[in-house]
């Protein structure tokens, strides 16, 4: 049952588009140009995490700094990993990460590091982890504070050497060059990438991903299904980030159900670990939507989870999309409708909420909101960039 059934408008009463708002009129025909740059070695498959130290000696490196948080770093087959690491190296830990990190977890880290001088940076985590990886080799190769990275391109001098292990199949940021952080004080996010901040190899393995809790199940799997779809139709989609987008889709849409009910399966995690990871593949090329665009002030003001907060406003974000063009979502072997109700079920399955009064959010919060979801740099690669009012259209309709 879709939410229209449930007596809640899902089309948001939005005025369409005027034509010369389409940016790639020729859809996925068209010969646009396009620049899409990969290095990451890409190890998958069950247990082969226990590989890390063959993976180390074989960069001849010796002293490893690990990044990862405390709840992580408990789980069995992590300790392994752990384990393995330490015979005959010589590692130090920074677990202090927390969810949405922030320029000054990013500094304490870099503290660390600095007295420790590791020759290789190991991420184990999830997407947290993994860009406070990013962010803690921002500072200690190149200096300065995290701010200064803002953007793309803005380190001079080499990085270190890292690896990425994630240990949930959610953000994908083992396959970018982004870290997102947030501002200490604001808790805005800033993209600082590099392509010398990706990682050198990743190592996907399901087992690690075989016991993560349900909620967080829910919100990373949910967020990964939103990568998929938006990265699908951004205004800087190419060939390429719509094939990974494609097949993400299809490997997460296959696959969350039975993950979501039993992490023991290792298939559906496999899945949903390279699933995720393409995602992140794709958001490399294309980056991502207005979804995110309203998610992030919803996390900021409502500590409401990533995933969850986009996957409260994600499909209305694809119906004001798809009824600006209805061949967007072509190509996914669901008509875009039957897409938007598909998220709304798995959402409900997850038991993520489904309205934003469930989650503290009133009338009187939407201004503020749609002006913040206004100036997300994500929204500006959505097909149809959002005006202030029709982002607080979209949040009084999921409300
Ligand atoms: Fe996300």
């Amino acid at each position: 049952m879709g939410p229209a059934a449930r007596g809640k408008p899902v089309r948001p009463p939005l005025r369409a588009a005027s034509p010369s708002a389409r940016i790639l009129t020729l859809g996925d025909r068209a010969l646009l140009p396009f620049h899409y740059d990969t290095s990451i070695s890409i190890r998958f498959g069950p247990g082969v995490s226990r590989d890390i130290g063959d993976v180390i000696d074989a960069m001849a490196c010796r002293r490893i700094l690990v990044v990862t948080d405390p709840n992580v770093r408990r789980i069995e087959p992590v300790a392994r990993v752990f384990e393995t690491l330490a015979v005959d190296r010589e590692t130090e830990f920074f677990d202090a990460v927390h969810p949405n990190p922030t320029a000054r977890l990013i500094e304490q880290g870099a503290e660390v590091a600095r007295v420790f001088d590791p020759d290789v940076i190991v991420g184990v985590g999830g997407g947290s982890a993994l860009d406070c990886a990013k962010g803690i080799n921002f500072l200690l190769t190149n200096g300065g504070r995290i701010e200064d990275y803002q953007g793309f391109g803005k380190a001079s001098a080499p990085m270190l050497l890292a690896v990425g292990i994630p240990t949930t199949a959610g953000t994908g940021s083992e396959a970018q060059s982004y870290a997102l952080i947030s501002k200490s004080d604001t808790h805005e996010k800033m993209a600082c990438g590099d392509r010398k901040a990706r990682f050198e190899l990743v190592l996907l393995d399901p087992e690690l991903i075989a016991t993560t809790p349900s909620e967080v199940r829910a919100s990373t799997g949910l967020d990964a299904i939103a990568h998929a779809l938006e990265s699908y139709v951004t205004r800087t989609r190419n060939r390429i980030s719509r094939m990974l987008s494609r097949e993400a889709w299809h490997l997460l849409n296959g696959a969350f159900e039975r993950y979501h009910a039993d992490p023991s399966d290792v298939g559906a995690a496999g899945e949903m670990l390279v699933g995720a990871h393409l995602a992140g593949a794709a958001i490399e090329a294309s980056m991502l939507g207005a979804a995110h665009a309203c998610a992030n002030p919803l996390t900021a003001r409502f500590d409401i989870a990533h995933g969850a907060a986009v996957a409260l406003m994600l499909p209305h974000v694809m119906a004001h999309n798809a009824r600006n063009d209805p061949s967007l979502y072509e190509g996914l072997r669901v008509p875009a409708d039957a897409i938007e109700e598909r998220v709304v079920a798995l959402r409900s399955l997850a038991g993520l909420p489904e309205r934003l009064e469930a989650c503290g959010v009133g009338q009187k919060d939407l201004s503020v909101l749609a002006n913040e979801a206004h100036a997300q740099w994500t929204g500006a690669h959505n097909p149809f960039v959002l005006s202030v009012e029709e982002y607080e259209t979209l949040y009084a309709v999921a409300l």
